[in-house]
């Protein structure tokens, strides 16, 4: 038990896979998880522990924001020794190369944040994510035919901007598109020495301002939430 999460010690995965969305943590553990169990309802942050394909996973929402990822995540690599974390989530397109429901694998991310300098006083802005899982992943897309674009994301503190300067962070970083939660994850990992991973969906582009719906969203995340699934070993 922690702060924020109620489960005891032992009823978490060494593997999380964090939605943003409680629901969709539910719906992830409905759909694909045997046997599961609810270990958290603190706050409604749902999380369920389970077996897919006979291995054991916990479907644990992260809310959203860096914020709130960063309770989360650092509670379950610090107190439930939680080895791997793959973010789940969706993003919006900085670039009209992307296309509504492209799945991108997050290489590194920048944030302007002062989540880091918070944290540990670091000065870094551009975070990497775990290579050895990066390379699993990218394995096991190829082995389930999930197309994947791979690139750099932005965090962003601010989803209601006045002025979106998203074509200058997209020029000056390279940044394919924008999420919150990413930069908390990588950077609670590398402090704490864990893994961790992020798979987005593009679900809105600011560059046209086209959009999904909720319904269309559930059933093409699902290429997503599979693969994530599948790198459980
Ligand atoms: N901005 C920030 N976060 C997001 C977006 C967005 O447009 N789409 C999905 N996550």
């Amino acid at each position: 038990m922690t702060e924020h999460i109620e489960a005891k010690k032992g009823e978490i995965a060494g593997t999380v896979i964090m939605p943003g969305d409680p629901l969709r943590a539910k719906m992830i553990a409905e759909k694909y998880l045997d046997n599961y169990k609810l270990v958290n309802k603190v706050r409604n942050m749902f999380g369920y522990t389970g077996t897919y394909h006979g291995k054991q996973v916990t479907v644990m929402a992260s809310g959203m924001g860096m914020p709130s990822m960063g309770i989360y995540s650092y509670e379950l690599y610090k107190f439930y020794d939680v080895k791997t974390i793959i973010r789940i989530g969706t993003c919006g397109a900085y670039t009209s190369d992307l296309n509504l429901y492209d799945t991108i694998l997050v290489d590194q991310v920048y944030s302007e944040s002062n989540y880091a300098y918070l944290q540990n006083e670091s000065e870094e802005h551009i975070i990497k994510g775990s290579s050895t899982l990066n390379e699993l992943i990218k394995q096991k897309a190829k082995e389930i035919d999930i197309p994947l674009v791979i690139g750099t994301i932005h965090s962003s503190d601010v989803f209601y901007k006045e002025n979106d300067n998203f074509k200058q962070i997209n020029k000056e970083y390279g940044c394919l598109g924008v999420e919150m939660e990413s930069f908390a994850l990588f950077h609670n990992a590398t402090v704490l020495g864990k893994k961790a991973a992020c798979l987005l969906t593009v679900s809105n582009s600011l560059v046209d301002g086209s959009t999904t719906t909720s319904e269309e969203r559930q059933n093409k995340f699902f290429n997503m939430i599979e693969l994530a699934l599948s790198t459980l070993e």
